[in-house]
């Protein structure tokens, strides 16, 4: 069977990293197996790292802070993805601006934490909650040179009512975990564009 390899980049927490590890990781699907062949963290004590030794994965630590810039910086990374033969990079809590370095040399999708082209950039959830909407949710979209522009692939939402932050996390953090592998899936093995 044809095995499809992946990218995962991410900065922190790692709990859609481990979604991704437990659901899709060497997983067989109807036409192909998905394959993590590459992690990519900027963080070099995001817990995310220690998620991927639990699965035998070490992770590569390119910190944005050692380069000149952030075209440098991007470089860096594509080089890695190039060499790891992923065929997709999924952003998963990658908490980077991109460059068109980065967003013109490799085909990667990302998760973000709102409803877009509502609350972009790095406060979506804080915003969506406190706003006046009725429902909030979550995106999984291509990433262009715009952030958190790109086309949207899909999104699901949810009904606020009376939920504390907490809960309202919560929410959002159970919806994520279900969709970006979902998609990882239905793009790799069922051919969604
Ligand atoms: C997620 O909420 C994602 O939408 C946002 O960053 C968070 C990452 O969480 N871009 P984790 O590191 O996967 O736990």
């Amino acid at each position: 069977m044809v095995v499809k390899k992946i990218a995962v980049l991410f900065s922190g927490r790692g709990s859609n990293l481990e979604a991704i590890l437990k659901q899709v990781h060497k997983k067989q699907f109807t036409t192909c197996s998905i394959e993590v062949v590459c992690l990519v963290c900027n963080k070099k004590d995001a817990y995310g790292i220690e998620i991927a030794k639990r699965y035998g994965l070490e992770t590569v630590i390119i910190e944005h802070q050692n380069f000149a810039s952030r075209e440098a910086f991007d470089k860096e990374l594509v080089q890695t993805i190039k060499n790891s033969g992923a065929e997709l990079s999924v952003l998963a809590g990658f908490m980077r601006i991109l460059t068109p370095e980065f967003t013109q040399n490799i085909k990667a999708i990302n998760l973000h934490p709102s409803l877009l082209p509502l609350f972009k950039g790095a406060h979506a959830i804080e915003e969506s909650y406190a706003s006046f909407m009725k429902v909030a949710g979550i995106s999984v979209h291509f990433v262009s040179d715009e952030l958190d522009g790109g086309e949207i692939i899909a999104q699901e939402c949810f009904q606020k009512q009376d939920m504390d932050i907490e809960e309202f996390e919560k929410k959002i953090h159970a919806l994520e975990h279900e969709l970006l592998p979902k998609i990882i899936i239905d793009i790799l093995d069922k051919g969604m564009k």
